[in-house]
């Protein structure tokens, strides 16, 4: 079943100078979430933070942090990102030849259990470990940049993931990660994403308080409008 719509707002976009300061804006402005994005430079072009920030970050706010691995070889800093102090873990599908493994891990460890999938991988890859996870992230652009715009063409593998998570009575959110604003996350929602990465709508704009209500305005409208 559906759950109650999540932002989470992606401190890739956020001023580093200030990274307290913008957790705490966001905290107090209706985040729920706060995404943490790690590249490596190799499974994705990008290079940005490791296990170190995200321990500051987790000292910095109370949200529950969505630690997203952009990572070749994601199984060898599960433990460490879980003791910096990630609620949940996201692996790609792409990173992981044992993935039923890698996500018994993740909870092994702790944390809650995500499987991410680019816009090039079928949902099929992730349905045979449905009932062994918490989260399944749809990228809807490919990973390694904020910024980018919206692939449309996603939203049909959100509709058939909604459709079995429910069939199938799992308790697994459903997020979705790129290019989400205020005229794109109504769709989103529509076809069945309940967690909302917003990396640019959020930090690029004048007032996070206004625009994750807008996010969740936006969501409720389409959802409502169905
Ligand atoms: C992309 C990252 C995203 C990114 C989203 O590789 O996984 O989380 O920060 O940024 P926006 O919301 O600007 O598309
Ligand atoms: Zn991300």
């Amino acid at each position: 079943m559906r759950g109650k719509t999540r932002i989470a707002p992606s401190i890739l976009a956020a001023d580093f100078n200030e990274l307290g300061e913008e957790l705490r804006k966001i905290e107090v402005g209706g985040a729920d979430w706060v995404h943490v994005d790690v590249m490596d430079g190799h499974f994705v072009p990008n290079i940005t933070i490791g296990p170190v920030i995200a321990k500051s970050v987790r000292s910095a706010t109370k949200l529950p942090l969505d630690v997203h691995l952009m990572i070749e070889q994601p199984e060898r800093y599960i433990k460490d990102f879980v003791d910096a102090g990630a609620a949940t873990v996201g692996v790609h599908v792409e990173t992981c030849p044992h993935l039923h493994r890698t996500v018994q891990q993740i909870r092994g460890a702790g944390a809650r259990a995500c499987v991410v999938l680019n816009p090039s991988s079928p949902a099929a890859l992730v349905e045979p470990v449905l009932g062994d996870i918490d989260q399944v992230l749809v990228m809807t652009v490919n990973p390694g940049f904020g910024g980018q715009k919206f692939i449309e063409s996603m939203l049909p593998k959100i509709e058939t993931l909604r459709r079995w998570i429910d069939d199938g009575g799992h308790d697994v959110a459903l997020e979705v990660d790129g290019g989400i604003g205020p005229e794109t996350i109504g769709r989103a929602a529509v076809a069945g994403a309940d967690v909302f990465v917003a990396g640019t709508a959020v930090f690029g704009a004048p007032d996070y308080r206004e625009a994750i209500a807008a996010l969740k305005r936006a969501a409720k409208d389409a959802l409502d409008a169905r």
